[in-house]
């Protein structure tokens, strides 16, 4: 039935075609015509930045029920920002308030790197620090704010947002670390005795605040990703804590949700063979992973890393449940949003390079600037030579300039 409606509706972008409504990636051939009119029934996934609105969040479904064959590949976001307001709080539980609380006025000063205004694992993290420390006031602003209080070793401090911001660079990418560390410069020189923490929206950020020459020494600073070098830094003991959003689950969904399409599958199989159960090569990923049906969206876990645990999250710890398939070989096509991002560059991306091989797929990356779409639209091209397309977009509601390459 399925398969007669795709048959039926590839013949009217066939016909499209043929009426002059051409994609700019088909070339005069008919034969390519006819290639070209299948992009629109490939499989799609979207990752890491999901379709939606910058300022409500709200999902965008059009771009998300493209097909039948799209899927957004994630993490739990929301419950990625309780988790690290977790993280801080039990930390904070554990030390010693004279310590802390750096110039003894009982209150527990803080500054927040808050990363790109309309990405939503930035405001979840904002959202889920502030509220874990009291200092919620039910915006995603810089500068919106309340007094809080925390526990600090039996100790109850008040606590101020001192200060939060964005991270934009001077080339207007976001998330960006040299914005950061420029910022941590100056905040430690305005507030040489209130700040008595830094908490940063990613790990990205937060290693640039480190590289500050006047980090004030010893101040608790926590991250999120688990990137390589900020799992390092806790084992120095220069970062306090981070969390991890699985990279290695997420990569793996990634793929294994394309392959699965690829290999023809429908329905709950395309989300949970490979991944909560094995599939037909034998594979199946060892994190858990949530499917949120209404979004069109599988959802890695999130998990606390501090001094207690970081070994566990070493670098090259890669899930021994996906080994080499003889599945047939597929070619597609990746999009990231921007090549300085820490964490897609240094975590993502290598987990996905590594993968993509044993599910046998040949992966095209292309990057982008972090702040131009067209940057990575513009190497978003020759689609019908690939048989699935993963995207992580530069603007979260940007899908519909992906789909519209698709459309022919
Ligand atoms: C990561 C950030 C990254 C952003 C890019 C987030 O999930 O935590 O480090 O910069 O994705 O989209």
């Amino acid at each position: 039935m399925k398969k007669a409606l795709l048959t039926a509706s590839a013949l009217a972008m066939i016909a499209a075609g043929f009426m002059g409504c051409k994609g700019k990636d088909n070339s005069s051939s008919g034969a390519a015509s006819v290639a070209a009119a299948g992009n629109k029934g490939k499989p799609l996934v979207f990752f890491n930045r999901q379709p939606s609105d910058p300022t409500t969040g709200a999902i965008d479904m059009n771009s998300m029920n493209w097909n039948d064959k799209t899927y957004y590949v994630g993490f739990d976001s929301v419950g990625g920002g309780a988790v690290q307001g977790q993280l801080i709080v039990d930390w904070l539980a554990e030390q010693d308030a004279t310590k802390i609380d750096r110039n003894g006025d009982g209150v527990l000063g803080y500054v927040l790197c808050m990363g790109d205004a309309g990405h939503n694992d930035s405001q979840a993290r904002t959202k889920g620090i502030r509220e874990a420390l009291g200092t919620w006031n039910g915006s995603y602003d810089s500068g919106n704010t309340k007094e809080g209080s925390v526990n600090v070793g039996g100790t109850e401090l008040k606590v101020v947002e001192l200060e939060g911001k964005f991270m934009t660079g001077t080339d207007g990418s976001t998330w960006n670390a040299n914005a950061a560390t420029d910022a941590m410069s100056n905040w430690a020189t305005k507030y040489p005795n209130e700040l008595d923490m830094v908490v940063s929206n990613n790990d990205g950020m937060a290693m640039g605040c480190l590289q500050a020459s006047n980090y004030p020494e010893g101040v608790p600073i926590f991250g999120y990703d688990a990137n390589a070098d900020a799992i390092e830094a806790i084992g120095a003991g220069k970062l306090t804590g981070t969390v991890s959003q699985n990279t290695d689950a997420q990569a793996t969904a990634t793929l294994q949700v394309i392959r699965n399409l690829l290999d023809g599958l429908t329905g709950a199989d395309v989300y949970t063979k490979g991944i909560s159960e094995p599939d037909q090569y034998g594979n199946k990923i060892s994190a858990e992973v949530e499917y949120v049906a209404d979004q069109k969206a599988v959802l890695a876990k999130n998990a606390a890393v501090n001094g207690n645990n970081w070994q566990q999250y070493t670098a090259g710890n890669r899930d021994a449940g996906v080994t080499q398939t003889n599945a047939t070989p597929k070619k597609v096509i990746l999009t990231i949003y921007n090549s300085a991002d820490n964490f897609l560059s240094s975590s993502y991306l290598p987990a996905l390079q590594y993968y993509a091989p044993l599910l046998n797929l040949d992966l095209t990356v292309v990057q982008g600037d972090g702040q131009n779409e067209a940057s990575c639209l513009d190497k978003f091209t020759n689609l019908n030579s690939f048989d699935a397309y993963a995207i992580n977009m530069v603007k979260t509601n940007s899908g519909s300039d992906y789909t519209d390459k698709l459309k022919y």
